[in-house]
């Protein structure tokens, strides 16, 4: 057994999955707490599947996570939940501030009690794994050198700088009571079941429904991106055999302005789903406001896990974002079922001006 947290969301949703598709795998308890950004839809698939077990709760809710750990003895805790939208930190950080800081110590306060109370062959086998991102790292100039392990901490956004405080909390759960803990700064993900309030889906989504694409600033800002199934096997490696209280950084080694991105999305669903009246989808893009401290570059030197577990990213640009732009069009059920009212509202708040 293991526990995942934030398993409806989207890393966590497509983790899941992707390790259920194992027949022989081990069950998952996926404790999340069912926010916006949780969607049980995207685990429609596993309904009779007796190996998975959802528990709608938050992982700052101390009496429940110990429950479950000493109820399922579970050998991992896999961390993905979280706040994760910088532009939703911005307006209101403080459930970032909650969910990321005060929920990732809960979560490690109960793995500490219920990992001291396990035998020492089980203690020596357990594993907590935090899911955190390169944004700790804060922005790159062009020409500095890409993230490595050893860059020091400097999150410039609400959202930044709550994952920066989690990732401080789990190395000192490791230093000081030998908890043993292993954490993953990834980059930005992109794929099936990415709630569309972040760029990829967003564009997808607005550009086939004859809406506006809108592009932050100049478009000019950089960000690697890896296909979220890369990101899925990478966390499993380390799981598997990444070394105790490491830090491992994974990336696609993908680095892409923004109006690149939305510019190679705009050429497929020309080619996939031509507009009626044969104009390109680029003509709905439009530039707005920027971002305040919006973050200029990042990029992911993911030689450490290359050369230590020899994981490199199965998928290019180009093949994950054309399977991405191809799952929205075919997956309209799901796409209907998230943008709801409330996500209506967002977009007003974020967009009227
Ligand atoms: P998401 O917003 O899509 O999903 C987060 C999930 O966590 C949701 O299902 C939500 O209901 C759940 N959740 C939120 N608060 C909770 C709480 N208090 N208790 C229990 N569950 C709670 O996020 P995501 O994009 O899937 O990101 C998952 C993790 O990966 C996050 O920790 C994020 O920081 C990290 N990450 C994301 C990216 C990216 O590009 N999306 C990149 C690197 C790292
Ligand atoms: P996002 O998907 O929100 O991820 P993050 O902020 O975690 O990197 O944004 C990716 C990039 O796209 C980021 O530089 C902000 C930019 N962006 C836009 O230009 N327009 C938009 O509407 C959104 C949501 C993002």
């Amino acid at each position: 057994m293991i526990l995942v947290t934030g398993g409806a969301g989207f890393i966590g949703g497509n983790f899941v999955l992707n390790w259920l598709s194992d027949a022989n795998a081990e069950g998952i308890i996926n404790l999340d707490k069912l926010t916006y950004a949780g969607n049980l839809a995207t685990l429609a698939s596993l309904k009779h599947d007796s190996r998975h077990q959802f528990i709608c709760g938050d992982i700052g809710d101390g009496d429940l996570v110990l429950s479950l750990l000493k109820k399922h003895r579970p050998r991992a805790i896999i961390n993905f939940a979280a706040e994760s939208h910088v532009d939703r930190s911005i307006h209101g950080p403080s459930e970032f501030i909650q969910t990321n800081i005060v929920g990732t110590f809960n979560l490690l306060d109960c793995a500490r009690e219920y990992w001291s109370s396990l035998q020492e062959e089980q203690k020596e086998q357990f594993r907590f794994h935090h899911v955190s991102t390169d944004e700790v790292y804060g922005s790159l100039s062009s020409s500095d050198p890409a993230f490595k392990e050893t860059n020091p901490y400097e999150p410039n956004s609400p959202y930044s700088a709550s994952k920066a405080a989690s990732d401080h909390l789990v190395r000192a759960w490791f230093h000081t009571y030998g908890l043993p803990v292993v954490t993953t700064n990834c980059s930005n993900n992109y794929g099936p079941y990415h709630f569309p309030e972040k760029l990829i889906p967003l564009v997808i989504l607005n550009a086939i429904n004859g809406k506006s694409l809108p592009i932050y600033g100049d478009g000019q800002q950089i960000r690697d991106w890896l296909y979220v199934g890369d990101h899925c096997s990478a966390i499993r490696e380390v799981l598997a055999r990444g070394r105790l209280g490491e830090t491992y950084n994974i990336g696609g080694w993908n680095e892409k302005a923004n109006i690149d991105v939305v510019k190679t999305i705009c050429n497929i669903l020309d080619e996939l789903k031509p507009r009626a009246d044969k104009k390109s989808y680029a003509d709905q893009i439009t530039f707005v406001k920027d971002r305040p401290g919006h973050d200029r570059r990042y990029a992911i030197d993911a030689s450490k896990i290359e050369n230590e577990l020899g994981w490199r990213p199965a998928e290019t640009f180009e093949t994950g974002i054309r399977k991405t732009v191809e799952w929205y069009l075919n997956n309209s059920e799901w796409v209907e079922g998230v943008t709801t009212g409330s996500y209506r509202d967002w977009l007003d708040k974020q967009y009227r001006n």
